[in-house]
C-alpha cells in the first residue's frame, strides 16, 4: 500500500484535549479512521454507519474481511442504536461491568452495516473505561467501530508508538494517551448462544462472570478441534517475529529446560530474551524481562500490561528466541495463557 498520510501522533494533555478531539472528529467526519487509547489496547475507530470508513479500517490493518469489529459506545442508548434487543441478562452485565473490558455479543440491529459485523447477524459491543475514548465518542456523537490498532497478526498496541510502527502512512492521526493500563484485549462474551460462551478471555474473568451466568462456558479452554467458531480466533495473533517457546509447570523442571535451551541457542549464535513471571533460578539471556512481583495478583496485572510491549521490544532488539514462562490458568491468568499460547510456536508443559 502506498503511503497516503503523514501520520500525526499527538500526546494529549488538558491544554490540547479539546483541539485534538476536534481534529479527530474532523477526520472521522471526512471518513478516515483514527487511532485512540482505551484501557485495554489502542483502537482504530470509524463511524459504524459509514461503510467506506469501515473498509479503510480493514485495509489499513490488512485484516481479513470475515473478522468482525467491536463497536464502542458510551451509553445504553448508544448500545440500543446498534443492537436489536438488550435483554435483562445483558443489561445486568452492562450495569455491573461497563465501562470496562467486557465486549458483549448481541443480535445486531438490521440497519447496522454488515461490514462492521463481517456479515454476522450479531454485533460485539463495549463501553471503554478510558476518559479520552469516552470524550472522543461523545464528541463524535455516534458509536465507533474499532478493532485493535495493530497490523493484522502483530501484537496489539499498548502504546501510541506501537500503532505508529504498524500503521504509519495509512491513517491520519494517532491520539497518544500514554501506556494502556490493561494491556490485553477485552473479554468477548457471546450472549447469543445458549449457554453463553467466553470467546476471548480478558480482564473481566470467567470467575467474575460466573455468578451472573451459572452455565457460562469458557470456550477458550476447549480443545481446538471442538472449539465453537469465533471469526477472529482462527487467525494467527500476537506473534512477535522472534520464535516464542512457552514453558509451564514446576519451577525446577522449567528452570532445567530453560537452562538447557538457552545454552543451545547461545551455541547456535541466536539472540535470546527471557520473560519470567516467578522463577528464582539463575538464568542467562541477552535480555531479561522480569515480571516477578510480591503478589500473584500484581504479577498477573503487570504481565497483562507488558506482555505485548515486551514482544515488540524483543523484536526491535533483533531477538531470535523468546523463552516465556507461563502463568497459572485462573482469573486473569486465563487471558494471559490464551495470548501466550497464540504467540508460542513451541510449548513445554511440566507437571505443576
Ligand atoms: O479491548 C478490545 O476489545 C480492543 C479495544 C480497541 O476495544 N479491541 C479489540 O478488537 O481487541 P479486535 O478487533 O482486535 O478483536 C475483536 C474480537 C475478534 O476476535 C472478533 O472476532 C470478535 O472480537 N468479535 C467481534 N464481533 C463479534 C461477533 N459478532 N461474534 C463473535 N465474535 C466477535
Ligand atoms: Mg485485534
Amino acid at each position: 500500500m502506498t503511503e497516503e498520510f503523514q501520520t500525526k501522533i499527538v500526546k494529549i494533555d488538558e491544554n490540547n484535549l479539546k483541539e485534538v478531539l476536534e481534529e479527530a472528529v474532523f477526520w472521522l467526519h471526512k471518513g478516515f479512521p483514527v487511532a485512540f487509547p482505551t484501557e485495554t489496547v489502542y483502537g482504530l475507530g470509524a463511524s459504524v454507519w459509514d461503510d467506506e470508513s469501515i473498509g479503510k479500517i480493514f485495509r489499513a490493518k490488512g485484516r481479513p474481511a470475515d473478522n468482525p469489529l467491536i463497536v464502542h459506545v458510551t451509553s445504553l442508548e448508544m448500545a440500543a442504536s446498534v443492537v436489536s434487543e438488550i435483554g435483562s441478562q445483558a443489561q445486568e452485565l452492562m450495569e455491573k461491568f461497563w465501562p470496562g473490558p467486557l465486549t458483549l455479543v448481541l443480535p445486531k440491529k438490521s440497519e447496522l452495516p454488515l461490514s462492521v459485523t463481517a456479515g454476522l447477524p450479531s454485533v460485539g459491543l463495549r463501553m471503554p473505561n478510558h476518559q479520552i475514548a469516552i470524550a472522543l465518542i461523545e464528541k463524535f456523537g455516534l458509536p465507533l467501530a474499532a478493532p485493535s490498532a495493530n497490523a493484522s497478526g502483530r501484537p496489539s498496541p499498548t502504546r501510541a508508538e506501537h500503532v505508529l510502527a504498524d500503521l504509519k502512512g495509512k491513517i491520519p492521526l494517532i491520539i497518544d494517551g500514554g501506556q494502556a493500563i490493561g494491556g490485553v484485549e477485552s473479554t468477548v462474551l457471546d450472549l447469543t448462544s445458549q449457554p453463553p460462551l467466553i470467546l476471548r478471555p480478558g480482564a473481566v474473568t470467567y470467575e467474575m462472570l460466573l455468578p451472573y451466568l451459572p452455565d457460562l462456558i469458557d470456550a477458550s479452554q476447549i480443545k481446538d478441534r471442538e472449539k465453537p467458531k469465533s471469526p477472529g480466533l482462527k487467525y494467527v495473533h500476537y506473534s512477535p517475529k522472534a520464535t516464542v517457546g512457552l514453558y509451564c509447570g514446576k519451577e525446577s523442571d522449567v528452570c532445567g529446560a530453560m537452562t538447557k535451551d538457552l545454552a543451545r541457542f547461545k551455541a547456535q549464535g541466536q539472540k535470546t530474551a527471557l520473560i519470567i513471571t516467578s522463577l528464582s533460578c539463575p538464568l542467562e539471556a541477552d535480555i531479561i524481562f522480569d515480571l516477578r512481583r510480591s503478589s500473584e495478583q500484581e504479577m498477573l496485572k503487570e504481565t497483562a500490561r507488558h506482555l505485548f510491549e515486551y514482544f515488540r521490544m524483543a523484536d526491535s532488539e533483533g531477538v531470535d528466541r523468546i523463552l516465556l514462562q507461563g502463568v497459572i490458568e485462573k482469573d486473569l491468568g486465563r487471558a494471559l495463557m490464551n495470548r501466550m499460547r497464540k504467540a508460542a510456536k513451541e510449548m513445554f508443559v511440566f507437571d505443576p
